[in-house]
């Protein structure tokens, strides 16, 4: 009998198990070991030697996630979305270029002009929902720093480009179908950071990414509680960079959180198809609010993005943006006026999250003073939308 194809709703729960064997655990132990037992010769990144090498408690979910995004070698587990993010901008050599979309998640922006103050390589900025334009930058800079598809060197990049998409918190969509087979081409490396779509949502190595980042702290684990972060990549060269630099930096994943992040993952599915259900009726309802400006979501038909994210997406994710006919004050009284919504930054729990996100002050001022960002939760969407309803009515 051939082997049936499994699904994400499948894989989530049935990966990242122990043997299946008599007496042998359901679920993964937590490994609480800082070292190993032997004597003999090991090799340090691959042998279990040492708890800053490798604890088997990350095994698995290291696999769910590399199943779920169609990669063949196992994902790599991280400290944080962060601890993620640095071991793919620390690839690129001295003299490297990094392309960076305008607007992306604003730590990703703030390592990568560290990278460039210490004169390790170039930021280019970009806009990456503009396709043409954003595809000559890159010719540019692949003209500029010799690579082509040919002589592209996956231990250390010279051209390294990162994408975000749908962008956080603009919801700008890259139309990745396009700009990731004309990076190959071009002998660039990219990234993308998926964490607002999930791999249920998006799989950007099927579209022909290199590397995909997520914040596990976010749908990954779930339920707010760790900070956690993934990256995968079909590269044995690439993965083996990224290993060595966690293991040289010691940017790894505590047990416990790793457990609770599998723990977490096992609803991954339940979870995002109920809150992207949510999120598209919120929108809908949004739209027709007489306090709301603007609201920024793919999933409606009107929006900008709307088309490329179909083409791409299977789903639309559940963050959406509102901006309000208000300014900055009177959107933190909305903010206040919140009962069921939790007023905190983060996103991907099960619980609803809204944040005014000009309120960080490292947030470009692109970003509209009124622009909310909602990370919709798996509550009762009706209870969900008269919460905002009667906060809304605050605004005078
Ligand atoms: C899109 C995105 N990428 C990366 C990160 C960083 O992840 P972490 O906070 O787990 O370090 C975040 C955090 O908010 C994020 O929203």
């Amino acid at each position: 009998m051939t082997e049936q194809k499994l699904h994400p709703e499948t894989l989530v729960v049935s990966q990242g198990r122990p043997a299946h064997q008599h007496d042998a655990p359901v679920n993964t132990p937590i490994y609480m070991t800082s070292t190993f037992r032997g004597g003999k010769t090991v090799d340090t990144l691959n042998d279990k030697v040492y708890a800053r090498f490798h604890n088997p408690s990350w095994e698995d979910l290291e696999e769910v996630i590399a199943s779920l995004e169609d990669a063949e070698l196992p994902g790599l587990m991280f400290a944080s979305g962060m601890a993620a993010v640095a071991a793919v901008e620390d690839l690129v050599p001295v003299g490297s270029v990094i392309l960076l979309p305008r607007h992306t998640y604003m730590a990703s922006i703030s390592l990568a002009l560290k990278l460039q103050r210490r004169g390790i390589c170039e930021v280019i900025r970009y806009d990456l929902e503009n396709t043409e334009q954003t595809i000559e930058t890159m010719k540019a800079a692949a003209s500029a720093r010799g690579v082509t598809a040919e002589n592209v060197d996956y231990r250390a990049p010279k051209v390294l480009m990162w994408l975000e998409s749908p962008t956080n918190p603009m919801l700008e969509v890259a139309d990745l179908k396009v700009l990731l087979p004309e990076a190959k081409k071009l002998g660039i490396v990219t990234a993308v950071d998926n964490t607002f779509s999930t791999p249920l949502v998006q799989k950007p190595l099927t579209l022909g990414a290199d590397i995909v980042v997520h914040s596990a702290t976010k749908f990954i684990a779930g339920h707010s509680d760790v900070v956690l972060g993934l990256a995968i990549t079909n590269h044995p060269e690439l993965r083996a960079m990224m290993l060595e630099h966690r293991t040289l930096n010691g940017s790894i994943a505590g047990p416990f959180e790793a457990f609770l992040a599998l723990r977490g993952v096992r609803t991954l599915a339940l979870r995002v198809e109920r809150s992207m259900a949510n999120a598209q009726v919120l929108a809908e309802r949004l739209t027709k609010h007489p306090r709301v400006r603007e609201v920024r979501y793919p999933g409606l038909p009107n929006d900008p993005f709307h088309a490329v994210a179909t083409s791409q997406m299977n789903g639309f994710g559940a963050i959406l943006c509102v901006v309000l006919e208000a300014n900055a004050q009177e959107t933190d009284a909305v903010v206040e006026k919140l009962k069921i919504w939790t007023p905190a930054t983060s996103l991907g729990g099960v619980e609803s999250l809204i944040e005014r996100r000009r309120r960080h002050l490292s947030e470009p001022d692109s970003i509209p003073e009124s622009l909310l960002r909602l990370s919709v939760g798996i509550e009762n969407v009706d209870n969900l939308y008269n919460d905002l309803n009667q906060a809304l009515a605050s605004i005078v």
